[in-house]
């Protein structure tokens, strides 16, 4: 048998920005056909890490070799050349192309007379979709997809550039478990392939599944590398917090009340006839697959998308919710699931991105700006956001970290009802806790909180009760009691199971 070739070697790399060494003397070596998981707290360089493999970064320090050559040239398109593809975790795709165009941006397909040969184009990316098994038709538009939906297209394209080494950040996070399973399926194909995967990911429970070594990285140390199977999960996470953690749910101390919120009827594009009655401290969850409506039906309720049917009651009162001011005057918030274009001003501060939605709290002179900063200090050890400082822009931290910030921002406010859209996407185990018991805090003290949620353990460990949508209707209910994986999934493929 051939010895499996080192496809790629860091050796002691660092990395700092200002205030923050994001990377300190980092080492580890990926051999062809092997997957290695890279597992870290938000901010533990991660990131940072993958981009000073794929040029985007240049190293302060340290060398990088692919297949035994020493990287000299660092530049995202040298790396491409060298067989580097990167799937990132910030989708950037460009929503007013079509899926084929995004496949090939950057080397569309040109005839002889140096025009794009869209009819080649749009049968090969066909082809190439048809072949992985997926639904999608190349001439629709990339605006018209979801985010999981964005993320395949990224994974079919980093198929199609026949790369060497694929690099994964966080390629789950924002899809269904249907969809990870094709996936997990295509990175089993890859490494059959001979392709060398760097797989980043927070999910603890797919590690084994696709990963054969792991790499821990924690404050930017590189902590150590395993055999996939020679650490229990339980021990994968004391190395990557550095403490060892007991539960991964806080103990549920809210008790569900009286009704608070009633939606009758409720109808709009993407979902018909919505029903269902939010009690006071309760933690309602929304399962269901990515595509069900739960987060269309919950901007219906928010105002950020038109109604076109039903009602909505508040303590027993009628309330009309035409904008989004409507909502937040009668105390009702939306976490939104898509940080980077609902969620956060990346060139702001966290202090003032916290302060955003709080303006009319921090009215005065001066005050305000202490009262901001206080606030905003306050949500930075709470929810252990990793920065330098609360003047920090949004844009420099950490995936995890500006999630923290969206979170951060409505919760300063006072309100009666609270709907977390996937609250927990891409955030590490420590920082779920503390997500989780800041729900049932806010329930605890008598607000009714929704969350829409597409992990099915954190329904189970967190919710009171949960609906199951499908296809834009409430396909079932199940109450804590009654929980299990099975029972909420037969609900979520209610109607025909939706494609991905
Ligand atoms: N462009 C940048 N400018 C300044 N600081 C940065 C920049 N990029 C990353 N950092 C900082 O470097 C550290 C590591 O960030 P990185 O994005 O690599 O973390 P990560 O492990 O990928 O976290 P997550 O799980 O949240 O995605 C963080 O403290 C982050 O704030
Ligand atoms: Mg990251």
């Amino acid at each position: 048998m051939a010895e499996k070739k080192v496809a790629i070697e860091l050796k002691n790399i660092s990395k700092s920005f200002p205030g923050v060494k994001a990377l300190d003397n980092v080492s580890f070596t990926v051999n062809e056909g092997e997957c290695h998981v890279l597992v870290g707290e938000n901010g533990a360089g991660k990131s940072t890490l993958i981009k000073c493999i794929n040029g985007m970064y240049t190293a302060d320090e340290g060398e990088v070799y692919v297949f035994g050559e020493k990287i000299t040239t660092h530049n995202p398109r040298y790396m491409k050349e060298k067989g580097v593809a990167t799937i990132h975790q910030e989708l950037n795709p460009v929503p007013d192309l079509t899926i084929a165009e995004n496949i090939f941006l950057g080397r569309l397909p040109q005839n002889k007379f140096k025009m794009i040969n869209k009819k080649y184009m749009f049968s090969e990316a066909q082809r190439l979709i048809d072949e992985l098994g997926f639904k999608y038709d190349a001439k629709a538009l990339m605006r018209s997809l979801t985010v999981s939906d964005t993320q395949i297209i990224e994974i079919i394209k980093a198929i199609s550039v026949n790369a060497k080494i694929i690099i994964m950040d966080e390629p789950t996070s924002s899809i269904t478990e249907a969809e990870v399973a094709v996936l997990h399926e295509q990175v089993m194909r890859l490494k059959k392939m001979g392709i060398a995967i760097i797989y980043i990911s927070h999910k603890l429970d797919e590690l084994k599944v696709v990963g054969d070594r792991l790499t821990v990285l924690r404050d930017g140390h590189s902590i150590s590398s395993h055999d996939i199977n020679d650490l229990t999960q339980d021990e994968i996470i004391a190395k990557m917090v550095g403490r060892k953690m007991d539960n991964v749910y806080p103990e549920k101390t809210n008790k569900v009340g009286e009704p608070l919120f009633e939606v009758k009827d409720l109808s709009g594009e993407k979902f018909h006839n919505v029903n269902f009655t939010l009690h006071k401290g309760e933690i309602l969850g929304m399962a269901g697959l990515v595509g069900a409506g739960r987060t269309e039906t919950c901007r219906g309720i928010f105002g950020l998308d038109p109604i076109t049917g039903g009602t909505m009651l508040l303590n027993g009162k009628e309330v009309k919710v035409s904008k989004v001011k409507d909502a937040i005057d009668n105390g009702i918030i939306y976490l939104s699931e898509d940080r980077k274009l609902e969620g956060l001003v990346l060139i702001r501060s966290i202090c003032e991105n916290i302060g955003l939605p709080n303006l009319k709290k921090y009215k005065g002179v001066f005050l305000n700006k202490i009262a901001e900063r206080k606030d905003a200090e306050e949500m930075k050890t709470k929810l252990r956001i990793k920065t330098p400082t609360v003047d920090t822009p949004a844009m420099s931290l950490s995936g995890g970290n500006q999630q923290k910030v969206v979170i951060a921002k409505w919760l300063c406010k006072n309100c009666d009802i609270l709907i977390f859209d996937e609250p927990t996407r891409g955030i590490d185990v420590g920082a779920k806790y503390e997500i989780y018991k800041i729900m049932i805090d806010l329930a605890e003290q008598g607000a009714g909180v929704i969350m829409i949620s597409s992990e099915l353990p954190e329904i189970i460990g967190v919710c009171d009760r949960t609906l199951v949508m499908a296809e834009g209707r409430v396909t079932g209910e199940v109450m804590r009691e009654d929980f299990s994986q099975e029972a909420i999934m037969s609900f979520a493929l209610g109607g025909s199971a939706a494609n991905g």
